[in-house]
């Protein structure tokens, strides 16, 4: 088969071009530790509310049993719950975040934490805030009419004016 030599020099360069991007890729990946989320637990997003861990009244921050500083949020048109958020800074800080209807997004301005809420699945994510101050999350995948409205407000406290609640007794 004849193939032009200035057809062979495009077919390499595309090839060579393919290459350099997943390199520049995977070096991102492992540089920054960025992976998809590989949280498989499973929640019924149509029963957030008969759920323990999900339920309004147990949402936001709480220490568990083993110490594990964790905030449950859900998200569902148009907001995230609870809509104002105060963590302390320099926490390591469990998030379980679950969707109430359709797919979401959280993401918080300033900070690394970023990621998908599919509905039928538990987002997780540990993440630890340095900076003090007053973040929007907002969510960043878009979910309808409201999508534009729908954000929460996370206060960073300084660590040292931040009162832990007691840990829970049994397991989440
Ligand atoms: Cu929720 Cu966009």
């Amino acid at each position: 088969m004849h193939v032009d030599g200035t057809e062979k020099k495009w077919v390499i360069l595309s090839f060579l071009m393919a290459f350099a991007m997943m390199g520049i890729l995977t070096a991102y990946a492992i540089n920054y530790n960025i992976r998809p989320p590989s949280n498989v637990e499973t929640v019924d997003s149509n029963a957030l509310h008969l759920t323990k861990e999900f339920a309004e009244d147990n949402l936001g921050l709480k220490v568990l049993a083993d110490g594990t500083v964790t905030v449950t949020m859900v998200a569902a048109r148009y907001g995230f719950y609870p809509q104002n958020l105060k963590v302390p800074s320099d926490t390591s800080i469990k998030f379980r975040l679950a969707s109430a209807d359709v797919l979401h997004g959280v993401h918080t301005a300033g900070t690394n934490m970023n990621t998908m809420v599919v509905p039928g699945y538990v987002s997780e994510l540990t993440t630890t805030f340095p900076h003090v101050g007053k973040f929007p999350m907002f969510c960043n995948e878009y979910c309808g009419l409201g999508h534009d409205y729908m954000w929460s407000r996370l206060i960073v406290v300084p660590k040292d004016q931040f009162t832990l609640p007691a840990p829970q007794g049994g397991a989440q």
